[in-house]
């Protein structure tokens, strides 16, 4: 593979990560949903799955813009945090526990692509690719919601859990 010698190549190699890394998760969240104890998250997941979906059709958007093509990486960081979140969901005891062993791992997803598209965004800002930028904010927008939905769901558990013995 050739070297990545401008903002251009930069910002080619971010959108192919982070297209790997929404495709990954489409098959990830279902699993995520479906270990949720709680109601609240296992909504969050399923809602975030739809979004998720969105999110690969505005990357292929964005390759089209760019000429370029979406596939062809593969983005070994996101296949690390979804192996760690299957193991969140292996373990077994306190529902409620769990579920906050799953909102670690969501939350760390969610950390991931937020960076992913943050450095997207400035690369296309530099290059001043007309309609890039506002596509990957439109998603950027979507991770930082749902980061904050997951935190308030773990909020809540925890206020639960607090009444629980073993808090
Ligand atoms: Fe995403």
């Amino acid at each position: 593979m050739a070297d990545k010698t401008t903002v251009r190549d930069l910002l080619e190699g971010e959108i192919k990560d982070l297209y790997s890394a929404e495709k990954q998760l489409t098959r990830a969240i279902p699993k995520m949903a479906k270990g949720a104890h709680d109601a609240a998250l296992r909504k969050a997941f399923t809602d975030h799955l739809q979004e998720t979906k969105g999110q690969v059709a505005r990357l292929e958007e964005v390759a089209e813009i760019l000429q370029m093509r979406s596939s062809g990486k593969k983005c070994s960081g996101m296949e690390g945090v979804i192996r760690e979140a299957a193991e969140a969901l292996e373990d077994s005891g306190d529902g409620t526990i769990l579920d906050l062993g799953i909102i670690g791992a969501g939350s760390r997803v969610e950390h991931y692509e937020i960076a992913g598209y943050l450095t997207a965004i400035s690369l296309a800002q530099r290059i001043k690719v007309s309609g890039v930028v506002t596509l990957l904010k439109q998603s950027l927008t979507e991770e930082q919601a749902a980061e904050e939905k997951l935190r308030k769901i773990a909020t809540a558990l925890m206020n639960n859990a607090t009444t629980e013995a073993g808090a």
